[in-house]
């Protein structure tokens, strides 16, 4: 079965509630109709009502009756959730006034809805820049025990099937921390195992990256990856991690062998871990582009519970998809 037809029927299994506070974007109401239709998650969107059933009347929509819907200007939480972001955020100044007003703001009450436990997780950004979806969450819900930095992984499906496991492989970090330190940077790797086992369902074999292999080149930005190769293998050594590794030696066996042939994992890579944003984004985007590769995520990791972040130029199939992962992370999948 196919790696999202899987995902998909897990989501069903677990029913979670998954919030889309982005609830009067067109794509997301339909995405939502979508869901409901397909019983992948139970839905909640954050607008008002009266606004949700005249837009889903107006795109022709049949399910959204069966979504639940908060308005975030009158629910009956505001004050319980207002309370709860004051404590959580006493030390940073948060006063109830200023609590109750960021409430209005659907991805804060999407937050506050997770954090409460009224919701299981969310998806936003069809319409908002990563940053404004991630700070509240950053903020509310923090990162899971032995992770300070949240990281964004991307579950590349390759047509050739040579790459990765039968053309599937996980790259990290893509989308978040835009210059990790080396403990930052051996965090992202193991998350980034975790999620290519729970999520993509394979047993990773990870590589870190750099322009160096084993000590081929002297540099700061090389000693980093050394170092988190290290760290990572020491935070999780139920995983096979290796670097530093050029990214030939990391996927090509033939390379792999050739230049370091005591690696576990070198020429088999699967997850490929990037030493910044800047160069996961853009390998990303050139294997998407370059080798018709699909690229599913961003999937958000090290947070205490499952927020993601679409890319404002999303699908409805990839809001469809998104939600059905986030449903696997909130089954404890992450
Ligand atoms: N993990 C966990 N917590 C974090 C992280 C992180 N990676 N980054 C920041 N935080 C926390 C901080 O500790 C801080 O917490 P506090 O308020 O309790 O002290 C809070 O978040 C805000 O921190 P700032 O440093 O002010 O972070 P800021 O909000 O400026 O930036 C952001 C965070 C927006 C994610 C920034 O790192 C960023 O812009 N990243 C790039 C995102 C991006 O543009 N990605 C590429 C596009 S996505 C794509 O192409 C798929």
């Amino acid at each position: 079965m196919e790696l999202l037809e899987r995902i998909k029927l897990n989501a069903k299994k677990y029913n979670k509630r998954i919030v889309l506070p982005e609830s009067l974007e067109e794509r997301t109401l339909r995405a939502a109709d979508e869901i409901i239709a397909e019983g992948l998650a139970q839905v909640i969107l954050t607008a008002n009502s009266e606004e949700v059933y005249r837009e889903a009347k107006n795109l022709g929509l049949k399910h959204i009756d069966q979504a639940v819907i908060l308005d975030p200007a009158k629910h009956a939480k505001r004050e319980q959730y207002a309370d709860l972001m004051v404590e959580l955020r006493k030390s940073k100044g948060m006063t109830k006034d200023e609590a109750i007003r960021l409430l209005e703001n659907p991805l804060y009450l999407a937050t506050l809805m997770i954090k409460a436990g009224d919701a299981d997780g969310e998806v936003a950004g069809a319409m908002n820049a990563t940053g404004d979806v991630l700070r509240p969450a950053f903020q509310y819900v923090k990162t899971l025990p032995g992770i300070s930095v949240v990281s964004g992984a991307f579950l590349m499906i390759l047509p050739d099937k040579k790459w990765g496991e039968n053309g599937l492989m996980v790259f990290a970090d893509c989308a978040v921390h835009p210059n990790p330190t080396a403990s930052e940077l051996a965090e992202i790797a193991v998350s980034t195992a975790r999620t290519t086992k729970s999520i993509a369902e394979m047993e990773p074999r990870v590589a870190l990256l750099s322009f160096s292999t084993k000590g081929s080149a002297k540099h700061e930005m090389v000693d980093k990856v050394v170092q988190a190769t290290e760290l990572a293998k020491k935070m999780a050594p139920e995983f096979q991690i290796d670097g530093e590794l050029q990214a030939d030696a990391a996927i090509v066996e033939s390379i792999g062998r050739k230049k370091c042939p005591d690696s576990p994992i070198a020429g088999r890579a699967n997850v490929l871990v990037f030493p910044t944003l800047e160069t996961g984004n853009i390998a990303y985007k050139l294997v998407q582009r370059l080798a018709n590769a699909e690229a599913v995520g961003p999937v958000l990791q090290g947070m205490a519970a499952p927020i993601n972040d679409l890319s404002r130029g999303c699908s409805v199939s990839d809001i469809v998809n998104l939600v059905a992962i986030t449903a696997n992370q909130a089954a404890g999948n992450y």
